[in-house]
């Protein structure tokens, strides 16, 4: 028999098994999926198991971080495969709630996190971070892991979820889990899945247009040329559309006018029905 991760479904199980953990002495992390795992994912749970004793990995594609006409449906659920995968990271439990179990009848409460989620995702995919913050305060709650690890590949979700744990006085650690990328730079994301060979080839440019952008910059480029010539250089190779490219702080978020303090490039475009995500560091000189 293949070998898998054993999984839980509700939030008592996960509680008994966590609280088990706790009373031997043991520290648990928790890493937060949609499921869909790919070598991102696996680095993620790596990463954790460095600094905690046990590492659950929760799998729920979370309904109120998707926008009317986006891909809630469509998303590739694939739990047997995901947990088969896991089984060969240090992953010791599997939670997977069904959409009941994590919004019970009545769920009227919702965590939002003001300022940061105005701009880019916030601004591009309005509710979006409303259900993340959500979603991600229950599972912290649920679980009550020492430490939780999310990719850096989202860089504004990881600044929101900073935010609102600190904010609300969440006692977890955070940590940013590197972004990986596929062979030819692309951001290694479920997404990617979606694309046909054609729409895959093009999205390979997009790292590349990133980081002739992040030269230019070191170059001396005024900024908001770069960001223009980048977005151009992404609808010239092919891209349907671009939904930003914005030299910010890598901190606030904010955009900037001159690289004084670490900057961060974040970007997205689309390609056939897919939005891709990516981001690159700008180191001040
Ligand atoms: O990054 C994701 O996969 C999701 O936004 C998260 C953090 C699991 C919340 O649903």
């Amino acid at each position: 028999m293949t070998a898998s991760v054993p999984a839980v479904r509700t939030v008592k199980d996960l509680r008994a098994q966590v609280s088990a953990w706790k009373r031997q002495g043991l520290t648990v992390g928790l890493v937060p999926t949609m499921g869909a795992l790919h070598h991102g994912h696996l680095s993620l749970v790596s990463a954790i198991a460095e600094k905690v004793d046990r590492v659950v990995v929760s799998i729920f594609v979370n309904p109120t971080q998707f926008g009317e006409g986006e891909d809630f449906d469509a998303y590739p659920r694939t739990e047997e495969e995901d947990r088969i995968k896991l089984a060969t990271t240090p992953a010791n439990l599997v939670f997977a709630p069904n959409g009941a179990e994590m919004y019970r009848t009545g769920h009227a409460s919702t965590v939002t996190v003001a300022g940061l989620t105005d701009r880019l995702e916030g601004a591009s995919r309005p509710g979006h971070f409303d259900g993340v913050a959500t979603v991600v305060t229950k599972l912290l709650l649920q679980c009550l892991p020492d430490v939780a690890i999310f990719g850096e590949k989202d860089y504004q979700q990881l600044a929101v979820i900073r935010r609102f744990v600190a904010d609300l006085d969440i006692p977890v650690e955070i940590m940013g889990g590197k972004l990986i990328r596929e062979e030819d730079g692309l951001a290694a994301s479920s997404r990617n899945a979606y694309l046909n060979v054609e729409e895959r080839a093009t999205a390979g440019k997009f790292n590349v247009i990133l980081h002739e952008l992040v030269a230019d910059v070191a170059a001396g480029a005024d900024l908001r040329n770069a960001e223009e010539t980048a977005t151009q250089k992404l609808l010239d190779v092919g891209f349907k559309a671009v939904d930003y490219v914005s030299i910010v702080d890598a901190n606030s978020l904010e955009l900037i006018d001159k690289i004084g303090a670490p900057a961060r490039v974040l970007a997205v475009a689309r390609i056939g029905s897919v939005r891709l995500l990516d981001n690159m560091a700008i180191e001040p000189k």
